[in-house]
């Protein structure tokens, strides 16, 4: 007996399709259904969509409509395939660019665009099994500027004091926007498949931002000028820009450049004079250890599988080094700054403690890297060689 469908006043305008798409899908080709209905427009906008569907369309003597199944909507999907599994554990090796935007696990109808500009398409490229967690934890650790600082603790510090707060908070503003636009290209051109590497990059630029707000406004918390940009510092973070190399330039930026920076807002929070220069570089340090970690966490899973890794990595660090060889490296307002914070005041003796932490904070940055090389696969003689060229910009 053909099955009736009664869509009462329901018309096509009004959804009408939903009721008659649900019974034609469970008849197999060729079966017939019977649909009525009191809306006065249902036989024109019935056929019309039958004829689109390819499905047969008649009128029936004793009233209403005859539906004959057709096979064109089973057709559309039989070139169809599942975008892989949702759960990270079904990761795709090389995702077809085909997949382009769809949902990891989604059934993609064939003949979609290829996204070629997706071109961090390798899972042993982009992934780091580290990747879901790390997104997880940075997701709940965001803060906010405007309730996460008490900005009305800025007490007023000694003019020369207070210079140097302010040198220091416009080179480490430089360094942000580096870091800030260096994760966010690269996140453009990875593959969604990947979504959390994509999802971590997104909040690891979400905090370079805030990193970026933080320090701008703690330097002009009392009314000053912002303090000097030097040529060296800026060719040095300009070679990072130019890394194309995912893995390359996720470990200079993350592994060499914000693990050294690690060691240095561990010193400014160490010898802040007043609590807003401490509570942003504090803020600042906990960000910047995530990032070091999937930095870490994603050439580890490469260096597993890959054994020419740590040469090409050798190789990025020797190019940058014969690129900046000319360049000044840090800026020297700046290191003189982090003397006079550390030193906290204007005598012989008190400079020189302050040029003795400095050196110090040197040599916990050149520990900080030599530990990470190590991690990555390096012996202790080549880790300490390579931790050596790393640019004196510190990123
Ligand atoms: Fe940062
Ligand atoms: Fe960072």
């Amino acid at each position: 007996m053909t099955p009736r469908l009664d869509l009462e006043a329901l018309a096509f305008t009004s959804g009408a399709h939903l009721l008659v798409d649900r019974a034609l899908r469970g008849l197999p080709p060729g079966a017939r259904l019977r649909v009525v209905g009191a809306d006065p427009a249902l036989g024109v906008h019935l056929r019309a969509w039958c004829r689109a569907r390819g499905h047969g369309f008649a009128e029936h003597p004793d009233g209403g409509y005859t539906l004959t199944r057709g096979r064109a909507d089973l057709q559309r999907w039989a070139g169809a395939e599942r975008a892989g599994r949702p759960d990270p554990d079904g990761l795709v090796r090389r995702p077809p660019a085909h997949w382009g935007l769809a949902a990891r696990g989604a059934l993609v109808e064939a003949g979609g665009p290829a996204v070629a500009s997706f071109d961090l398409d390798d899972r042993d490229v982009v992934w780091a099994d580290l990747a879901p967690r790390l997104y997880a934890h940075a997701a709940a650790a965001q803060w906010d500027p405007a309730t996460a600082v008490d900005w009305s603790a800025g007490t007023k510090l000694p003019a020369e004091i207070e210079a140097a707060v302010v040198q220091v908070m416009t080179y480490l503003v430089e360094n942000e926007q580096a870091a800030l636009v260096i994760p966010a290209r690269l996140l453009a051109r990875v593959h969604p498949h990947f979504r959390e590497v994509q999802q971590l990059l997104a909040v690891q630029a979400a905090d370079e931002a805030r990193h970026v707000e933080v320090f701008t406004r703690r330097a002009l918390l009392h009314g000053g000028e912002m303090g000097t940009s030097s040529a060296g510092g800026r060719a040095s973070l300009t070679t990072l820009l130019a890394e194309p190399d995912f893995s390359l330039a996720s470990f200079l930026l993350s592994v060499l450049g914000e693990g050294s920076f690690l060691a240095l807002l561990a010193f400014l929070d160490q010898h802040a004079p007043d609590p807003v220069t401490r509570q942003v570089t504090r803020l600042a340090r906990v960000d910047e250890a995530r990032h070091v970690a999937f930095g870490v966490a994603h050439l580890e899973h490469q260096a597993a599988l890959d054994p020419t890794l740590r040469g090409k990595l050798r190789a990025a660090i020797e190019r940058r080094h014969d690129a900046l060889v000319d360049t000044a490296g840090l800026n020297a307002d700046v290191f003189d700054a982090l003397v006079v914070l550390a030193a906290g005041e204007w005598t012989p003796a008190a400079i020189a403690r302050g040029h003795r932490a400095v050196a110090e904070l040197h040599r916990a940055m050149d520990d900080g890297r030599r530990q990470r090389l190590a991690r990555l696969g390096f012996p202790p003689d080549e880790a300490a060689e390579l931790s050596a060229l790393h640019t004196r910009n510190f990123m």
